[in-house]
């Protein structure tokens, strides 16, 4: 769903655009030229549709992702077809938080204090020599699947297998719970050079209330951070892309500062998912992402001008979170879409459907991106959106 504004973009500059899902019904694949009916986590499914495809309907000139999480399956069309593109090691890399972490260690980019888990008793070992709040992570999911913060009250064997169960490999990693603001990055490299006009709060207002999962609450921009703040966190993103080794491609990075020094805790080889790089950036600073990745990923050159924020507005997005049970009635939908400045209002629930407790923030219910003069302005009023947005629930 989050990838129709760029399938659409792309069919505007009148590109024949082929789509791999899964699901030949998916909304992506309605909106195609071409469908290539195989999981985009499925590297080998992928790659045989897509030389199918390129042998027998059409040959492909470019390959890229959007709002999901399969750089390495990208990364294997561009090879086996001769398209632009990331190396596939690099691509591996980049959906491995353990070899991502290690590598970046390995050459002195800030990271948190991490290790491996091999069991419940390793888990419960680390924290008495650690001490606690730790993070505890599946090596290889998405979307906070699994990602817990372990706080004394976290019963630690549970929070193990609640990770494990996340990790398609079977591996959970540890690190140190840097406390401070979170930042999302997005940033294009070109020759090399990080250019970086996606840079946003991330809001955790709700890290307590849904404790110990992380649930992100939307965004803010621009940053509440002063000038030099946002540059060290540049700076960082700049050497966290060398290191992973992205010198032509997007990066999104998950960033924190604490006690005044940035830290990497993630740096994505592909564009952001949440309506990031296809609506709040644009908003923000009229810089449009996905076209400088859609030219790459065709070989066409990029001027990193067009990288430069043009203007500076206020962006706030808001997710919905309804009180979990079944969902009896949904109402203001369209008041909440008249409110000054709301520029999107998404739900993604009916009468009928089941909210259960999140436990990350694929759980929320829908959401309202705002625009204003200032970020203050711009939250006020996607948070007066989501009121106006009532979605009852009785007990399921
Ligand atoms: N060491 C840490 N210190 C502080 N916060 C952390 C730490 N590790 C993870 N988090 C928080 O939890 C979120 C999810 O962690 P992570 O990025 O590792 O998992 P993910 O499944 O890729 O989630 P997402 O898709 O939200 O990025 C991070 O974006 C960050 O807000
Ligand atoms: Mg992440």
């Amino acid at each position: 769903m989050e990838a129709l504004p760029g399938i659409e973009k792309a069919r505007d500059l009148g590109l024949h655009v082929v789509v791999s899902d899964m699901n030949p019904y998916a909304p992506g694949m309605l909106a195609a030229h071409g469908q290539l009916v195989a999981s985009t986590y499925d590297v080998a499914a992928t790659l045989k549709a897509a030389i199918g495809y390129h042998q027998q309907v059409r040959p492909i000139d470019g390959v890229m992702c959007l709002a999901t999480d399969v750089p390495l399956t990208v990364a294997s069309v561009a090879v086996e077809l001769g398209l632009p593109g990331i190396p596939v090691e690099v691509a591996a890399r980049a959906m491995d938080k353990l070899a991502m972490k290690q590598k970046f260690a390995a050459d002195g980019v800030a990271v948190p204090w991490f290790s491996t888990v091999e069991s419940a008793d390793h888990l419960q070992n680390l924290a008495k020599e650690h001490g606690l709040p730790l993070v505890l992570k599946p090596v290889d999911s998405r979307g906070g699947r699994g990602v817990q913060r372990l706080t004394p009250e976290v019963n630690l064997a549970a929070a193990y297998e609640r990770a494990l169960v996340q990790s398609p490999s079977g591996r959970v990693m540890v690190e140190r719970y840097l406390p401070g603001p979170q930042i999302s990055t997005e940033s294009v490299v070109l020759d090399g050079v990080c250019h970086t006009p996606g840079f946003a709060d991330r809001n955790y207002e709700f890290i307590d209330r849904y404790a110990p999962h992380f649930i992100e609450n939307g965004g803010t921009m621009p940053s509440h951070l002063p000038a030099e703040a946002r540059q060290a966190v540049r700076e960082l993103v700049q050497q966290a892309a060398r290191s992973l080794g992205v010198s032509r491609g997007v990066v999104k990075g998950d960033m924190v500062i604490s006690d005044g020094k940035p830290y990497v805790i993630e740096l994505a080889a592909r564009l952001s998912g949440g309506w990031f790089c296809t609506h709040e950036i644009p908003l923000n600073v009229g810089v449009d992402l996905v076209l400088a990745v859609m030219r790459l990923s065709l070989g066409l050159p990029v001027d990193p001008a067009t990288l430069q924020p043009r203007f500076e507005r206020g962006v706030a997005l808001r997710l919905i979170f309804p009180p979990p049970g079944r969902i009896t009635t949904i109402e203001g939908e369209q008041a909440a879409g008249n409110l000054p400045g709301v520029a999107m209002v998404r739900l993604a629930v009916q009468p009928g459907d089941i909210v259960r407790p999140p436990t990350d923030s694929n759980a929320s219910a829908g959401l309202i991106i705002a625009v204003a003069d200032d970020r203050e302005e711009a939250a006020r009023r996607a948070e007066t959106a989501v009121q106006a947005i009532q979605v009852t629930t009785e007990p399921a």
